[in-house]
């Protein structure tokens, strides 16, 4: 069986986009959800560090990288400063309905310092796991309608931008990993792979769990009734962790390749409803 691989004809293209300018954004502008919009906001509060660290952390190995991926981290780079661009107006529009984020971009710092304190290549391998991360839920952003009908149309427009462009570099820094470890044996790529997984899987549940929850209290929901509500939410109804965890697992089988899964048709489906309703 041939070997998964970045598909020859693909390509990443920035999409130059603005959401929500000079609009107020309801303080629940998931459907009046304070759940939904805790989820969702506890999420966006991680981006514009998390994506600058993700640059940072390829960057760093472009070097030497074949024509093809040096031109791939280019437009990835591209696309993640621009997610980080619009995330920093969303996240401006919580706090102006009321949210404080501060809490959770510090938890992020925090982890981001840890990881920073260890050689580049740590950084690159956490790079490539919460890659296939923020895909996997990308992915299912997408295919699923309900997960953003009930959100006010600028916000689930920017959700659904962002999801359709980590679709689409999905491959890039799994990419930039593989070259640099090209030397490596293959035991050895694996378990760092598989640690690193591990140990970043754990964190993310854990801080969005904290975050979700924080925001919650900021609400004047807490104890087990936020717990209650947040873990159905993340995990019953719509349930999106649990509707990732096949993919997420994928990623330890021998051959993993993001491309073995080839969803560029959602993507591209996805993409005209975005501009259909962009000039509606
Ligand atoms: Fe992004
Ligand atoms: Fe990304």
């Amino acid at each position: 069986m041939a070997r998964a691989v970045t598909p020859s004809d693909l390509t990443i293209t920035p999409r130059d986009r603005r959401f929500g300018r000079g609009q107020a954004q309801h303080r629940w502008w998931m459907g009046g959800d304070p759940v939904g919009t805790a989820f969702y906001n506890a999420l966006s509060a991680t981006f514009p560090k998390g994506e600058a660290f993700f640059v940072e952390s390829v960057r760093k190995f472009r070097e030497g990288a074949p024509p093809k991926l040096e031109a791939e981290i280019k437009a990835f780079v591209t696309q993640e400063v621009m997610h980080s661009r619009e995330h920093v107006q969303f996240n401006k529009r919580a706090l102006e309905s009321g949210f404080d984020l501060k809490p959770l971009e510090d938890r992020v710092e925090y982890r981001l310092s840890v990881t920073r304190s260890k050689p580049p290549i740590v950084s690159l391998a956490a790079t490539m796991c919460l890659e296939h991360f923020t895909a996997i839920l990308a992915h299912e952003l997408l295919k699923d309608g309900r997960h953003l009908d009930s959100a006010d149309l600028e916000s689930a427009n920017l959700w659904r931008w962002h999801a359709i462009e980590e679709i689409e570099h999905k491959g890039v820094a799994y990419d930039t990993w593989l070259h640099a470890t090209r030397h490596w044996p293959p035991s050895k790529r694996w378990k760092v792979k598989a640690k690193v997984m591990l140990f970043v899987t754990r964190n993310f549940i854990v801080d969005r769990t904290r975050g979700t929850l924080e925001l919650l209290r900021q609400d004047g929901i807490s104890g087990p009734g936020a717990w209650f509500r947040m873990l159905w939410f993340a995990w019953i109804r719509p349930g999106m962790l649990r509707k990732v965890f096949g993919a997420w697992l994928s990623f330890f089988l021998p051959g993993f390749h993001p491309w073995k899964h080839d969803d560029r048709a959602l993507i591209a489906s996805a993409e005209k409803r975005l501009d259909t309703e962009a000039f509606a």
